[in-house]
């Protein structure tokens, strides 16, 4: 969970205007934008536009007209054009909404200015904003008003306190190159901003996400995307986020499918009482009353992260459900998020299709991390922590199961490390094995599910912190983003042919809601009772071990089931 930032910068491969693909598709004249067909271009009648008017008026100045105005972008890489938009407007802890024309973030007047990052921990004060509702768009050049392509609509992670659309790896226009669809990288609020409203406003990040989508159903006619193909995908918290808007009947109507990478599903979402509590501890820190608008307001955002930070630390001491690793998180709160989406309640009818991907070391980070175990463990420390983890009777189990079992010939060794027992565990316990009980529900809803692991990442920046991360064969949380991305700054062979086998896959699947495509191995729907994950960047499939449905989920619950959140 631990998420390690060292990068803000995102960069992009430059490339010669001229020798853009840009060049030899586009009217390469200077632009004449006060012709009567200037003009008809301006009204927002998808026919005229589709019919009359460039998509690019000029090869320095790539510009699209939308119906919310002009979009000004920048084609500094060979195959896309990248437009930074705002997509909306919040006043502190309210609603966001739509913006009614097209700005660059942050009041801009560059199209290559990059948006400021929301606010949080970890960044300078002058690279964030509390004018945050930004996107980055990367349009392929390939495509033209009426292409109808699809678009990856994609959330970054970061635990709900971290991450922007400018981290390192998010550069989506090798992505929207590859598969010819479009590329919207999304911002929201995060922390407290987003989601510790002292006015009881709940799931203001979420409610965040669906402003980006409405905004996005608007305006991807203009620029050759069909509004009624957009794939949300995300990583950690991100898809986390997506399982809230899984669990969002409001949201339904706003995309067609979904890919979920590495979401901690063991914590399940806040329930309203935890959520409570949380406000309740928050609000005490606060110099204002939870009514006084204007104090409320002028609260600084350095004070405002202290508090956040407060909280982070304390929660858990509040409240054993919010766990570890994301204590400020979505809430199921009834009105917007009305279904756990897992078995402590009716699970809903689906039909979304969705793909459910985790990497094989999850849990490297936290295990190895100089916080937890930088050294080796010993087998009577691995007892204790297990112990401490899962408690009574729990922990006789988990000693019991083969999977994570130190062998006999092992106990009584002076060189036995547990961390790589542990590391499985950890693994299994957050991520990989909840992760198959959410694709089996799904299944029991009525929808598709595909599963995958990934045994091929690219190491993330700020994860060589942990050395084992680094280690061959190891693949850690995040080590997955620059693969999808197709940004893997050098890549081996073996990356670079996961990057295309992976482009391939999330491209026929946000046309088809199918993965498959000829010349790659067949991925199987999963069933309830087998999931047929596939091994991403081996072969085969994945052996269950303790992701048995018999046992995680049911011998020993997830976090969800044993406090019914
Ligand atoms: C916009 O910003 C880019 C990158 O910083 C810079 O190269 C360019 O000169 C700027 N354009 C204008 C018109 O200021
Ligand atoms: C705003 O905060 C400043 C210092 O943080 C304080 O001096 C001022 O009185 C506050 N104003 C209001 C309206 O609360
Ligand atoms: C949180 O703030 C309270 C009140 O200022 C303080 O007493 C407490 O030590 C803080 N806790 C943490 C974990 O920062």
């Amino acid at each position: 969970m631990v998420f390690v930032a060292l990068a803000l910068s995102l960069l992009l491969a430059t490339s010669t205007v001229l020798g853009s693909p840009i060049a030899r598709l586009h009217d390469p004249f200077p632009p004449t934008p006060k012709t009567p067909k200037g003009l008809l271009c301006n009204l927002p009648i998808p026919m005229v536009q589709k019919l009359l008017c460039p998509r690019q008026i000029a090869n320095s100045d790539p510009a699209v007209i939308t119906p919310l105005g002009t979009a000004h972008g920048v084609d500094d890489t060979a195959n896309a054009v990248r437009f930074a938009v705002r997509y909306g407007t919040a006043a502190r802890w309210e609603p966001s909404s739509v913006v009614t024309s097209w700005q660059l973030p942050n009041g801009n007047t560059n199209a290559s200015s990059l948006p400021l990052a929301c606010p949080q921990d970890g960044i300078d004060e002058d690279a964030m904003s509390e004018d945050c509702l930004s996107l980055l768009l990367y349009v392929p050049t390939s495509i033209s008003p009426g292409s109808d392509v699809p678009t990856m609509m994609w959330i970054h992670g970061g635990s709900f306190t971290q991450g922007s659309a400018t981290f390192p790896g998010l550069d989506g226009s090798n992505f929207a190159a590859a598969t010819g669809s479009i590329v919207a990288v999304i911002q929201y609020r995060l922390g407290a901003l987003g989601l510790m409203a002292p006015n009881g406003n709940m799931n203001l990040a979420v409610q965040d996400v669906m402003t980006a989508m409405n905004f996005l159903q608007t305006v991807l006619p203009s620029f050759g995307g069909s509004p009624s193909k957009i794939t949300i995908a995300g990583q950690s918290s991100g898809a986390t986020m997506i399982r809230a808007l899984l669990a969002t009947p409001s949201a339904s109507s706003l995309f067609q499918s979904a890919i979920l990478q590495s979401d901690p599903m063991d914590y399940g979402f806040l329930s309203a009482a935890t959520q409570q509590t949380l406000q309740t501890y928050f609000n005490g820190l606060l110099p204002c009353s939870t009514t006084d608008v204007s104090c409320l307001n002028n609260i600084s955002i350095d004070d405002l992260l202290g508090f956040t930070d407060n909280l982070s630390n304390t929660a858990l001491t509040l409240d054993q459900s919010v766990g570890l690793g994301e204590p400020l998180r979505v809430v199921r709160d009834g009105s917007l998020i009305t279904t756990p989406l897992d078995d402590t309640a009716p699970f809903p009818a689906v039909s979304k299709p969705i793909m459910v991907s985790n990497v094989k070391n999850e849990a490297g980070l936290s295990i190895y991390s100089d916080n937890a175990f930088p050294d080796s463990v010993a087998p009577t420390l691995y007892d204790e922590v297990v112990e401490g983890t899962f408690g009574d009777p729990d922990t006789s189990f988990v000693l019991a199961n083969p999977n994570y079992a130190i062998p006999p010939s092992a106990q009584n060794n002076a060189n036995t490390d547990a961390r790589p027992t542990l590391e499985k565990l950890g693994t299994d316990q957050i991520w990989r094995c909840p992760g198959w009980t959410f694709a089996r529900n799904w299944i029991g809803g009525g929808g598709n599910a595909y599963v995958g692991l990934y045994v091929v990442g690219a190491s993330y920046p700020g994860n060589d912190a942990v050395s084992f991360c680094t280690e061959s064969g190891i693949v850690c949380h995040q080590d997955d983003i620059e693969i999808v991305f197709g940004t893997v700054p050098s890549p081996t062979s073996q990356q670079a042919t996961l990057t295309a086998e992976m482009q391939a896959r999330y491209k026929a699947f946000m046309n088809t809601g199918n993965p498959n495509v000829a010349g790659h191995a067949n991925w199987q729907l999963a069933t309830a009772s087998d999931v047929h994950a596939l091994t991403l960047g081996g072969s085969g499939e994945v052996a269950a071990g303790g992701c048995d449905p018999s046992f995680f989920g049911d011998v020993v619950q997830y976090d969800y089931q044993k406090f019914d959140i």
